[in-house]
């Protein structure tokens, strides 16, 4: 039985680093975080590479298309200025560079397809490629989750032993019978749209339940009565402190 953590750090530790980058995974580790969360596009020539937007502006500056920027060119940019200038020279790093990063430090990702418009079967299939060929199960649990049903469903068809995480911002009607064609083993829901009953509908079925993304330590402890196993958050030491 797939089992949550506590408490997972989101984006990395996306309140106290830059997203997607090997400082937030870092940082994240130092405030105790066993699990990591993270999004995966495709650059312009397919390689999977950590990143949330579709758009390069809001965390390198560039004006450009994650979808039309090749390796290479993505490799020039810096996403860790932007947040603080002791972050200046962080680059965009591959999904492999992410995984070995965590493998060293027997840390487990939770790596969410995160398709640029139009790729989500690409961007599943190469997540699901590389974990499929590259990550230790046996030894270190995994997690491949998607808001985006069609990339799920090739995770589940390339790498049907990689546990998979169905996400809803808000819960979806059919939930139910979405998570059991996807088989999925956990549901993550926006902690903000989280009710008491859904939550225990969700826990009755049988799945484990994250909530994301939750920054206040009062927000946490209520989700978590009402039956939230994991807490997916940008500031994982404020949380792990708090609760
Ligand atoms: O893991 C859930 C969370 O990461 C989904 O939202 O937009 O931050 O990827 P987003
Ligand atoms: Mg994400």
């Amino acid at each position: 039985m797939f089992q949550l953590p506590r408490i997972m750090g989101h984006r990395g530790a996306a309140g106290v680093a830059p997203e997607n980058t090997l400082a937030g995974l870092r940082i994240a580790a130092e405030q105790g975080m066993q699990w990591i969360e993270f999004d995966v596009m495709l650059s312009g020539d397919g390689v999977p590479v950590l990143f949330h937007d579709d758009s390069l502006k809001r965390t390198t500056g560039c004006d450009a298309l994650m979808a039309d920027t090749p390796l290479a060119d993505l490799r020039k940019l810096e996403a860790g200025a932007w947040f603080a200038p002791e972050f200046a020279g962080e680059p965009i790093p591959t999904l492999e560079e992410a995984l070995r990063f965590l493998l060293d430090r027997g840390l487990s990702p939770n790596v969410e397809i995160k398709p640029s418009r139009g790729k989500a079967v690409p961007t599943g299939r190469a997540v699901a490629e590389v974990m499929a060929g590259f990550w230790p199960l046996e030894r270190i649990p995994a997690l491949i989750c998607a808001f985006d049903r069609e990339g799920l469903a090739v995770a589940r068809d390339l790498a049907p032993k990689v546990p998979r995480a169905f996400l809803m911002r808000r819960p979806h009607r059919d939930w139910r019978a979405a998570a059991k064609t996807l088989k999925c083993s956990t549901i993550h829901i926006g902690g903000r749209w989280l009710s008491a009953r859904v939550a225990r509908d969700i826990k009755d079925a049988g799945y484990g339940l994250a909530a994301f993304t939750v920054n206040d330590p009062a927000h946490a402890k209520r989700l978590i009565a009402r039956g939230v196993d994991c807490i997916i958050t940008d500031v994982p030491g404020k949380i792990a402190a708090g609760l």
